[in-house]
């Protein structure tokens, strides 16, 4: 299904576009501003202080939002699981082209590249403190809810107008069952529906200012 051509976005990092969905991975107002504003920003430090994290992604891409995660977890000294989920693994040439570990001097490219290596469906140390399981798999069929406890939700499928079934009641549910109280799930859509949904799954919603191009994203913090 996906067959993603490289676009330059305004912040000058690229982002790829899916013709057949006429749809971004990322926003084209900045792929690498937008990651941070909605998953780092409004996410990852909205945790407190909490010295263990564990992460549940959905939609892993081209790795950015783990990139991030990454290197801010290096930075805090913060012990990390990061267990991403995704149906269409991106061939490794559309990662060397992205290369957005160069934003980030040796290090983000060092790890950008640690990212994009680790092998499908085995948790890997990618360092110390910092494990990394990418699932492939779909999420609508995949079994795997039982075995996950997260903190932290990267709620990063396609659109809900291109994708409804990623932003279903049931899958909100599964997503509610996975996190504990006073667990944090972010997402750039702002929708109602996607907003009600996510409160119907026991989430406490806010609206939040959104990344450039978008007047607000949701956060939700588990009841
Ligand atoms: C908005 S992009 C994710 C961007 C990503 N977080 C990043 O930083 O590049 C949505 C992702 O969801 C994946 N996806 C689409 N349908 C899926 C499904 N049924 N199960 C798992 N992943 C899916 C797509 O292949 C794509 O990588």
């Amino acid at each position: 299904m996906i067959t993603p051509e490289i676009i330059k976005t305004t912040d000058g990092s690229d982002t790829l576009y899916v013709k057949d969905m006429d749809e971004h991975y990322h926003s084209v107002h900045g792929a690498l501003t937008e990651s941070e504003h909605v998953f780092i920003r409004n996410g990852w430090k909205a945790l407190g202080i909490k010295s263990s994290v564990s992460i549940f992604e959905v939609g892993f891409g081209t790795g950015l939002n783990c990139l991030l995660t990454a290197l801010r977890a290096s930075e805090e000294g913060r012990d990390v699981t990061y267990i991403t989920i995704e149906k269409y693994p991106l061939e490794p040439k559309v990662f060397s082209i992205l290369d957005y570990g160069r934003f980030f001097g040796e290090r983000g490219q060092e790890v950008y590249q640690k990212i994009q290596l680790a092998t499908w469906n085995e948790m890997t140390l990618l360092f110390q403190g910092f494990r990394l399981l990418k699932i492939e798999a779909d999420l609508l069929l995949w079994d795997g809810w039982s075995g996950i406890q997260a903190d932290l939700i990267y709620f990063d499928a396609f659109g809900p107008d291109k994708q409804p079934e990623m932003w279903s009641p049931d899958i909100f549910t599964k997503i509610g069952g996975i996190t504990g109280p006073g667990g944090i799930m972010v997402t750039y859509s702002a929708k109602g529906e996607v907003r009600r949904r996510m409160a119907s799954a026991g989430f406490l919603m806010e609206r939040l200012p959104g990344p450039p191009g978008k007047r607000e994203m949701l956060r939700g913090i588990r009841k």
